[in-house]
């Protein structure tokens, strides 16, 4: 009768028990980089988001008026709403400022593997420096963040907008002309980028020579190229830094130059980065983040900030298409009385289980120790007690190993030993 809206999607409790252990292990992983955990509302004026991209983003946002006429959102994205937060309540704090955050957003995308209109993130920002050192250990944790969560098959590549902008200006490509390069260039349809660019009157060999350079990794040649531009030179020799700070100081074995990352947010400014699984395909990138400027449009003091978010259910995707064994969701025991008389124990022997921490679930239904039994093994019980009147004589019950199927006699007081 009634049907989940488009894009968004219903969890069961086998997907919930993989999305909190994975949670755990990023919010543990934040934790060890001395990052601590924030919260904002889900829904923020509206004006926020359209601050720095303009009205043309409202298209992707769902906004709505609420009875007192304000103009409201639903998050897009946490980075604005964080600074937001930094600018009301946190600038006097010391700095670095390191924040994480798990939250939904929402964004009125083509749904389709990968992308919803109801999705989550983890992410971060760091407020107050951006020392090589300090934009190497941002990276090295998103990194990491995927890692520990169980992925092996994942790809780092950095850029920097400041200098692919100097490269613009070398083939003297009209600043308005440029958004129009952007999508281009960030899904890689480098062809095009070559159509686009002779469209625009660029010569042949100057936008050929722009393309090798969007597609090298070797830091010497865009150093030249860009030469003449002394803030591309400064921040290429700044990348070279972060670099090698992430091959030697924080055990990342690859990370990958790539001029052609552009972001689609229209708030960053010098290094971006992101970390893809190409075995997800059309939607890998797992990651993406960067240095930005949202402070003093928020009306803030201007400091430098930085951070990234993942995306936490493509993580979860690429984990699955990875074959990672995640925990399953096993009970420690069962317990079943083996007639009405002996509930009390059995509630007895629950009660004093759960309360020494076992997950522990009854038989509440009456139905005997044989259906009992065959539930049990259905909810992934490990253990079935059977409390029943001739052990129970000797202050025992049965114990039933649900896996290998071994039976046997254990007291009362040992039960939780057993466990152990
Ligand atoms: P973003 O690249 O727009 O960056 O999103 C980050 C990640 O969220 C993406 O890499 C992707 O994994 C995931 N994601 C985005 N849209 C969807 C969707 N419709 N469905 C599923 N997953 C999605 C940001 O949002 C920036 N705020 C990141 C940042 C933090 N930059 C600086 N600080």
């Amino acid at each position: 009768m009634f049907q989940i809206p488009r894009g968004t999607r219903d969890f069961t409790s086998e997907e919930m028990q993989k999305r909190r252990y994975v949670e755990n292990s990023m919010r543990s992983t934040f934790q060890t980089f001395g990052y601590r955990e924030i919260q904002t509302p889900i829904f923020e004026n509206l004006e926020l988001f359209t601050a720095k991209s303009g009205e043309g983003i409202i298209d992707e946002i769902y906004s709505f008026n609420d009875k007192g006429g304000r103009n409201l959102a639903l998050r897009p994205e946490l980075t604005a709403p964080t600074i937001r937060m930094y600018v009301e309540k946190l600038q006097m704090e010391p700095k670095p400022l390191k924040l994480f955050y798990f939250g939904n957003c929402f964004r009125y995308d083509r749904p389709q593997k990968g992308r919803y209109r109801e999705f989550t993130q983890a992410g971060c920002e760091i407020i107050g420096v951006d020392s090589p050192e300090a934009y190497a250990e941002l990276i090295a944790m998103g990194y990491k963040v995927l890692e520990n969560s169980g992925l092996k098959k994942i790809e780092l590549n950095i850029g920097n907008l400041s200098v692919l902008s100097a490269m613009f200006d070398v083939i003297k490509l009209p600043k308005d002309k440029r958004k129009y390069m952007v999508p281009l260039i960030d899904k890689s349809q480098f062809e095009d980028v070559l159509l686009a660019l002779q469209d625009f009157g660029i010569k042949p060999k100057d936008a050929s020579e722009f393309l090798e350079i969007l597609e090298t990794t070797d830091l010497k040649k865009i150093k030249e190229y860009v030469k003449a531009d002394k803030t591309a030179k400064d921040e290429l020799s700044k990348l070279e830094n972060i670099i090698d700070l992430l091959k030697t100081s924080f055990d990342i074995k690859n990370p990958k130059l790539k001029m052609s990352i552009v972001r689609g947010l229209d708030y960053y400014t010098g290094v971006v980065f992101e970390i893809e699984a190409p075995e997800l395909g059309a939607e890998k990138q797992l990651c993406g983040g960067g240095a930005y400027d949202l402070i003093g449009l928020f009306g803030g003091r201007n400091t430098p900030t930085a951070g990234f978010a993942i995306g936490f259910d493509r993580t979860i995707l690429a984990l699955e298409t990875e074959k990672y064994k995640f925990p399953s969701l096993d009970l420690d025991a069962y317990v079943i009385p083996y007639d009405e008389k002996m509930l009390d124990k059995s509630l007895e022997i629950t009660k004093n289980l759960r309360k020494k921490g076992k997950t522990v679930d009854l038989d509440l239904m009456r139905r005997g120790i044989g259906k009992s039994l065959k539930y049990a093994r259905s909810i992934n019980a490990k253990n079935a007690i059977i409390v029943a009147p001739k052990e129970l004589e000797n202050d025992s019950v049965t114990i039933k190993d649900m896996i290998t199927g071994k039976q046997e006699i254990v007291k009362i007081k040992n039960i939780f030993q057993k466990f152990k």
